[in-house]
C-alpha cells in the first residue's frame, strides 16, 4: 500500500475540485491510501473577499512571503509517505500566504526531506515565479519536485482579470452579465484533469516514484507561454517596490497603510487597462528580439529542477 499526503489550501473549493478530479484514478485502487491536510490559517482570509480593499490588503504580505499563523497540522511530519502532493493557488505571483506559511513551518521541513513532491496548481494564468519559489524551498528542505500539473483560466488575459475579480469579491463563480465567460478554471478542464492521475498511479506502483514531466507536458500539464515569462518577471519587480512602500506604514491591520493600499489598487487598475495593452505590444517585440533566450526559459520553466536565476 502506497501512502500519499495531499496538502492544500482552497478558498472557493475550485482547487479541491481539481485535486479530486486529478486523483480520481488513485481512489479507484486499493494500492493507494490518500490523506488530506487542509491548511487552516488561525485568522481565516475572507472568502468572498467582499471588498477590493481587503483583496489588495493581502498584497504586501503575499509578496514578502510573510507567514500567517496556522492551526496545528494533523499529518505526522515523520510519516513514511511515498508521495507528497502540494496543491496551491497563487496570490500576486507567489504561492498563497497559507501555503507559504506551511512551506516555512518546521513540520514541512521534516515532512518533505527525502520525499518526492508533486505540485498541483489552480490559478488564473500566472504561475511561473510561484512555482520557482516552491521548487527552491522544496530543494532546500531536501525534497525533490517530481511533477507539476497546472490548471488555469483559459480566458483572454484582460477578460480573465475582470471575471476572476468579480468571482473572488462576490463569491459567484458565474458569467458576469451573461456576456463574460465563466471565471476560473472551466468545468471541462477540471473534469479532464483525471488524465493526470493515471501516470501518477503508474509511478506510485514502481519502487521509486518517478514521473516524466515531458510526458505530462505532452498531455497539457504545464504549458509555458513566453509572454507570461516577460510579464511576470517585469511585474514582480514593480510589486516588490509597492509592497515595501505599503509595509513602511505597518502591518495588515494598521490603518496608516490604508491610503497606500488604495494607491496600489489605482496603480493596478491603470496597469491593467492602460499599461497592459502597451506591455503586450512591447512583449511581441521582445519575443522577436530575444527569441533564443526566451525559448531557453520556456524549456527551463517546463521542467522541475531549480536553478538560482
Ligand atoms: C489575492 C489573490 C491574488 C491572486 N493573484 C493571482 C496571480 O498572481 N496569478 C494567478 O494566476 N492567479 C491569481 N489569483 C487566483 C488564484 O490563484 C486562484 O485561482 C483563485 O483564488 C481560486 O482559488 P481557490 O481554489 O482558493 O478558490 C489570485 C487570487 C487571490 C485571492
Amino acid at each position: 500500500m502506497k501512502k500519499v499526503l495531499v496538502v492544500y489550501y482552497s478558498q472557493s473549493g475550485q482547487l479541491k475540485d481539481i485535486i479530486d478530479s486529478t486523483l480520481a484514478p488513485l481512489k479507484e485502487t486499493d494500492h493507494v491510501s490518500i490523506e488530506y491536510e487542509e491548511i487552516k490559517p488561525k485568522k481565516p482570509y475572507p472568502y468572498p473577499w467582499k471588498t477590493t480593499f481587503e483583496f489588495c490588503n493581502s498584497f504586501p504580505e503575499s509578496i514578502t512571503e510573510t507567514p500567517c499563523e496556522l492551526e496545528p497540522f494533523n499529518f505526522d511530519p515523520n510519516g513514511d509517505y511515498d508521495l507528497i502532493i502540494i496543491a496551491y493557488t497563487i496570490w500576486y505571483l507567489v504561492p498563497s500566504i497559507p501555503i507559504t506559511s506551511f512551506l516555512k513551518s518546521p513540520e514541512a521541513r521534516k515532512l518533505i526531506k527525502n520525499k518526492p513532491v508533486v505540485t498541483i496548481i489552480g490559478c488564473r494564468n500566472m504561475w511561473l515565479l510561484a512555482q520557482e519559489r516552491v521548487k527552491e524551498q522544496v530543494y532546500h528542505m531536501g525534497g525533490r519536485i517530481a511533477g507539476n500539473i497546472v490548471l488555469a483560466d483559459r480566458a483572454y488575459n484582460l477578460i480573465g482579470i475582470f471575471t476572476i475579480w468579480y468571482w473572488l469579491v462576490t463569491g459567484k463563480k458565474e458569467r458576469l452579465l451573461k456576456i463574460f465567460p465563466k471565471p476560473g478554471v472551466s468545468d471541462k478542464d477540471i473534469k479532464a484533469a483525471a488524465r493526470f492521475g493515471k501516470p501518477l498511479l503508474e509511478s506510485l506502483k514502481k519502487k521509486e516514484f518517478n514521473l516524466d514531466q515531458s510526458a505530462l507536458n505532452k498531455m497539457g500539464a504545464a504549458k509555458v507561454y513566453p509572454t507570461f515569462i516577460i510579464f511576470e518577471n517585469r511585474m514582480i519587480r514593480i510589486f516588490r517596490i509597492w509592497s515595501k512602500f505599503i509595509l513602511a506604514k505597518g502591518g495588515p491591520d494598521n490603518p496608516n497603510r490604508k491610503f497606500r493600499v488604495r494607491m496600489f489598487l489605482y496603480y493596478l487598475l491603470t496597469a491593467i487597462f492602460i499599461l497592459a495593452p502597451l506591455a503586450a505590444v512591447l512583449s511581441i517585440i521582445i519575443r522577436l528580439i530575444k527569441k533564443k533566450k526566451l525559448l531557453e526559459k520556456v524549456a527551463y520553466y517546463s521542467q522541475n529542477s531549480f536553478k538560482n536565476n
